[in-house]
């Protein structure tokens, strides 16, 4: 029989339990869903036959809203963007735009717009006409055309420079134009894959503001595409984390940081501390002072079996250090010893053995007691509230 929550001197572990995958499912009316995707499946014929790269995708994405499909590479993002810009058929489900059935409609009649990585301007055509064409193509008359073009320029700062040529442009310049180009049209989605990735970090950050401000403007409907967890969360109302073609947890930035559904969301979206725990067998005989054990039982169920295993999440800087002194320490904790110590400017962090192979990442401000006391090989006590951690691994 196994305890190991418990083994470490000191410890009790009180935990919430984790959300539902699909923390916040959404409903919007029929007519506030600006895409929905019910069911969907992609699969594509490889060397080794058929293989599956979306997995039975649903998700409805709100009018206005700026949503983001985050995940690692090869995780099916840019697939589920073309399916829902109809570049690619779906092998299974269904399609919804601004509430009507568009699962068999072409792309090209579909109120959607996207913007690729790789911007794909004209390179033969001055500004005006790269904004200009979809209008041209819609046969909008001239007048109206030169003031919408003008309009969509203004807006990403761009009206001195209808004249170049895309080569005469920087990659972030011409990256706004892309933008200009895409939302001249209206569309009421625009589709965005990796925009920025092509730019260095400070262009990135100020086209991130950019961004925003544009979708808030124009009220449009984003679904931005990016395997950079930062980038999501400055942007987002809502993010979708994909893994391995399936959809993981929804939710906005806050709930996926603070209550994610499983341990892939946990590391994905930020640096977390698991500490194991494992159900004892009748915990009222074992250890009345476990409160690993009772927590675990109480969110297992009473017929969970004993020696279950699961494990308790708490994000670094929601877990404190005390070093010296131990008075007077009430609630969850653990004792241990300091292996690691790294100033980082506003915050230290300092890594804690608290039992063989488990060591805890805490980050402390830097200017605090905690950290200047912290030494390397010192005795230490980590502490946390129970409302701060959370039960992942059932
Ligand atoms: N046309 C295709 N034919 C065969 N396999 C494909 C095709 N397009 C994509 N795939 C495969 O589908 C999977 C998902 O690809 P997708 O481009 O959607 O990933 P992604 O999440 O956008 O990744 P990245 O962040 O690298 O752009 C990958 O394994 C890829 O190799
Ligand atoms: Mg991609």
């Amino acid at each position: 029989m196994s305890s190991r929550a418990t083994n470490a001197a000191d410890s009790s572990v009180a935990v919430t339990s984790a959300p539902d995958v699909l923390s916040t499912p959404r409903e919007f009316g029929e007519h506030a869903a600006a895409v929905v995707l019910v069911n969907v499946s992609k699969s594509f014929r490889g060397p080794t036959g058929d293989k599956t790269v979306v997995h039975d995708l649903s998700l409805q994405i709100g009018a206005g809203e700026f949503f983001s499909l985050l995940g690692p590479s090869g995780c099916g993002k840019t697939t589920t963007l073309r399916m829902i810009a109809g570049l690619e058929r779906v092998d299974g489900g269904q399609i919804f735009l601004g509430g009507t059935d568009a699962t068999e409609v072409p792309s090209h009649a579909r109120n959607v717009n996207t913007v690729f990585q790789n911007y794909a301007l004209f390179p033969h055509m001055s500004v005006f006409d790269n904004v200009a064409y979809g209008l041209r193509r819609q046969h909008v008359e001239k007048v109206e055309l030169r003031r919408r073009v003008g309009e969509a320029l203004n807006l990403v700062h761009m009206d001195n420079f209808v004249m170049h040529r895309p080569r005469q442009l920087s990659g972030g310049q011409q990256q706004r134009i892309a933008l200009a180009r895409s939302i001249v049209t209206r569309p009421s989605v625009l589709l965005l894959d990796e925009p920025l990735a092509a730019l260095d970090l400070k262009l990135r950050e100020s086209m991130q503001e950019e961004l925003k401000r544009l979708q808030r403007e124009l009220k449009l409907t984003f679904v931005f595409v990016t395997h950079d967890q930062a980038e999501a969360f400055a942007m987002s109302d809502r993010v979708a984390v994909m893994e391995g073609g399936t959809l993981v947890q929804v939710g906005t930035p806050e709930e996926l940081y603070l209550r994610p559904a499983t341990r892939f969301v946990t590391t994905f979206v930020g640096r977390a501390n698991f500490i194991p725990a494992s159900l004892v067998e009748g915990t009222a005989t074992s250890r009345p002072d476990d409160v690993a054990s009772r927590q675990l039982s109480e969110t297992l169920g009473a017929d969970a079996p004993s020696g279950t295993e699961a494990s308790v999440f708490v994000r670094p800087e929601r877990l404190q250090l005390r070093v010296g002194d131990f008075a007077g320490i009430e609630g969850p904790r653990v004792r241990g010893t300091i292996t690691d110590k790294t100033f980082s400017g506003a915050q230290t962090v300092v890594r804690v053995r608290v039992r063989e192979h488990v060591e805890l990442t805490v980050t402390c401000d830097s200017a605090s007691i905690e950290a200047r006391e912290a030494a390397v090989g010192a005795e230490a006590v980590v502490t946390w509230l129970p409302s701060d951690a959370t039960l992942l691994d059932r």
